[in-house]
């Protein structure tokens, strides 16, 4: 008998500090208008100074927990996707468990960057369908805010802080229909944090650096085609998709890849004018949203797609 993977709970957290666009106006020359016309967000959420990934993740693992109906020590594997880990080690997935009040199960990162939630899910799905463990829980958290230089208008005004999570639970039916995973490690200029710990010293500079037309034209482009790829795999057209949930990094990113697709916006659930560019967490953090509004419903083809710093880049096909 096949066994495939099923999402049955998800959950999201965002933390309660807004910083909106006019907050930005008084801390770098900008505008409202540049950046909602340039990329459709208007706010973004900010963590505490005491809140770090693992507690994002935190919060967010516990509504899908609590959505899946089953306990932390249920749960066989845990894996975070993140780029802001609470430290260099343990990783970020062992905080959460330990957290969690659970141990034992085995407990890993995915550095995938923007493209960690598809990463994440793409490798847990393995683990599920292998028959090896019952329910995973998939968690993205990311405190960008942390790794922004706050006087860089090109950079800051472009991310947000925040955290989604789902739990995978074995099936005799999809559930997760495919993943495709890519990545192309001569971008590594393009989008970097380009620091490191070395000799109990910071080494480079630990700051988000990025050339954003290069990343833009990638994203429109990556996202397209790994669109095209998992419907040719699964001998489905646009018209089959019922929903889009694309990486929330730029409106006109998601306008173009939509368009490319000829797939309505009717159809694509987008957070970013709220919740900026969240990273990995964008895309569970949307899937969260449009599962609890009602959007997403039973026997529905969801599509999620991912690209970020690598470049990486990936897609997950599911019936819902
Ligand atoms: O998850 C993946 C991570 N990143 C992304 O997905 C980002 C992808 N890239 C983008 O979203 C867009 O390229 C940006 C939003 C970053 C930039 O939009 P753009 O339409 O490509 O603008 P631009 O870079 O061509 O900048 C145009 C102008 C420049 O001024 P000059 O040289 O034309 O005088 C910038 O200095 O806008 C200026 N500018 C700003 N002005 C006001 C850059 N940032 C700002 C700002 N406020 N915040």
């Amino acid at each position: 008998m096949t066994i495939y993977s099923r999402i049955v709970g998800t959950g999201s957290y965002l933390p309660s500090k807004i910083l909106t666009n006019q907050d930005l106006e008084r801390m770098v020359d900008t505008t409202d208008e540049w950046v909602f016309t340039r990329t459709g967000i208007r706010q973004r959420h900010v963590a505490a100074d005491t809140e770090n990934s693992s507690d994002l993740a935190l919060a967010a693992s516990r509504k899908a927990i609590e959505a899946a109906g089953i306990r932390p020590q249920d749960i066989g594997l845990i894996v975070v996707a993140t780029t802001t880990p609470d430290m260099v080690f343990p990783s970020t997935a062992c905080m959460l468990q330990a957290k969690l009040g659970t141990k034992g199960c085995p407990a890993f990162d995915i550095q995938a960057v923007c493209s960690g939630f598809v990463y994440g899910l793409g490798a847990a799905d393995k683990f599920v369908r292998s028959g090896q463990y019952g329910y995973a829980l998939v968690v993205a958290a990311e405190v960008y805010s942390r790794i922004l230089d706050w006087n860089d208008r090109s950079t800051c005004v472009l991310f947000g802080d925040g955290a989604g999570a789902v739990v995978l639970k074995q099936d005799k039916a999809p559930g997760i229909m495919s993943c495709h995973l890519h990545a192309d490690g001569s971008y590594a200029d393009v989008l970097s944090v380009p620091g490191t710990v070395s000799g109990g010293k910071i080494s480079g500079r630990p700051l988000l650096q990025m050339d954003g037309s290069t990343v833009f034209k990638f994203a429109v482009k990556a996202l397209g085609e790994v669109a095209e790829e998992a419907l040719a795999a699964n001998h489905l057209q646009t018209s089959d998709i019922d929903w889009l949930i694309p990486h929330q990094a730029n409106i006109r990113i998601i306008q173009a890849t939509a368009k490319k697709l000829g797939l309505s916006m009717e159809k694509v659930v987008t957070t970013v004018e709220r919740h900026a560019n969240t990273s990995a967490a964008s895309i569970p953090l949307a899937l969260d949203e449009a599962v609890r509004d009602g959007r997403i419903r039973a026997g529905q083809h969801v599509l999620l797609e991912g690209v970020g710093g690598g470049f990486t880049w990936g897609s997950v096909l599911i019936k819902w």
